[in-house]
């Protein structure tokens, strides 16, 4: 990790935690001198990233939660807050990216992509503003580089981005003392399409080559995190930022 030591004292949540760049986010943050409340629905795989960072010397605890429920994101913010004593940074990760075309997307996919990608974000930021109303420290959210310019197959994914980035900035005016980061993040190499269908994401990757939309080398996970980390600890950075690798 090249974070250096600066998130001493920090109290940090991670949502969506148990894998990917949220994991990366949580073990940067351990690293960094943060006490680190993690979370997401497998708890087995959330435990092993908060013992990791016992292991290493941080303060670190688990919990299960399902963002679609807000019941589990109200107890969550709760929980969390109790344990470390308040939130400084919370990082709201959880994300899901189906590969579907708009044109097959039935109206449960909507309702479940929404409530992740989206409410599940508002629900925590609303549990958490009377800890964070007024902190220097940020709520972060990650969209998708993609925006703006939509990938065919990611088109619902997409929507639902473009709708955080959106709630990002109502925040931002209905919360002037709430630093909310957006993070445009660029393709890493994660488990996000580890439920595509392989024949599926051939033809969609036929097509996003022949469209020239692989624009980005693809970044690590803790290549990720370390700059989301370094965004993190720069207030005078702007609140809504891409990053990504090198053009390829
Ligand atoms: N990798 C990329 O290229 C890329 C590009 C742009 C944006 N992003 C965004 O980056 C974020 C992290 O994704 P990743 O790439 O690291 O993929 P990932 O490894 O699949 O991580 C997704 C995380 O979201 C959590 N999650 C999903 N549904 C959830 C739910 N209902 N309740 C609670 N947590 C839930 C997962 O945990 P559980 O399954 O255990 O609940 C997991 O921790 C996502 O928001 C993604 O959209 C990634």
């Amino acid at each position: 990790m090249t974070i250096p030591a600066s998130l001493e004292g920090r109290r940090v949540l991670v949502v969506g935690a148990s894998s990917g760049i949220g994991r990366a986010l949580a073990l940067g943050a351990g690293a960094a001198g943060a006490r680190v409340a993690l979370a997401a629905r497998r708890l087995a795989l959330v435990e092993e990233a908060a013992e990791e960072i016992r292991v290493a010397g941080g303060e670190a605890r688990a919990w299960g939660c399902d963002v679609t429920s807000e019941v589990d994101c109200a107890r969550l913010v709760a929980d969390a807050a109790a344990w470390m004593g308040g939130i400084d940074v919370l990082l709201y990760m959880s994300g899901s990216s189906p590969l579907v075309r708009v044109a097959d997307a039935p109206a449960s996919l909507w309702h479940e992509m929404l409530a992740t990608n989206l409410v599940g974000a508002a629900l925590v930021v609303r549990g958490a503003l009377d800890y964070l109303r007024g902190a220097a420290d940020p709520v972060v959210v990650v969209t998708t580089h993609s925006m703006g310019a939509p990938w065919p197959w990611l088109g619902v994914y997409g929507t639902t981005k473009a709708a955080l980035a959106e709630l990002a900035r109502a925040l931002r005016s209905e919360e002037p003392h709430l630093r909310v980061l957006s993070v445009a993040v660029g393709n890493t190499a994660s488990s996000f399409a580890d439920n595509w269908d392989p024949d599926v994401a051939g033809r969609a990757l036929e097509q996003w080559v022949a469209d020239g939309l692989l624009r980005y080398e693809v970044l690590q996970c803790n290549e990720m995190a370390d700059a989301i980390l370094a965004a993190v600890l720069d207030p005078s950075g702007p609140d809504e930022l891409l990053i990504a690798g090198a053009e390829v």
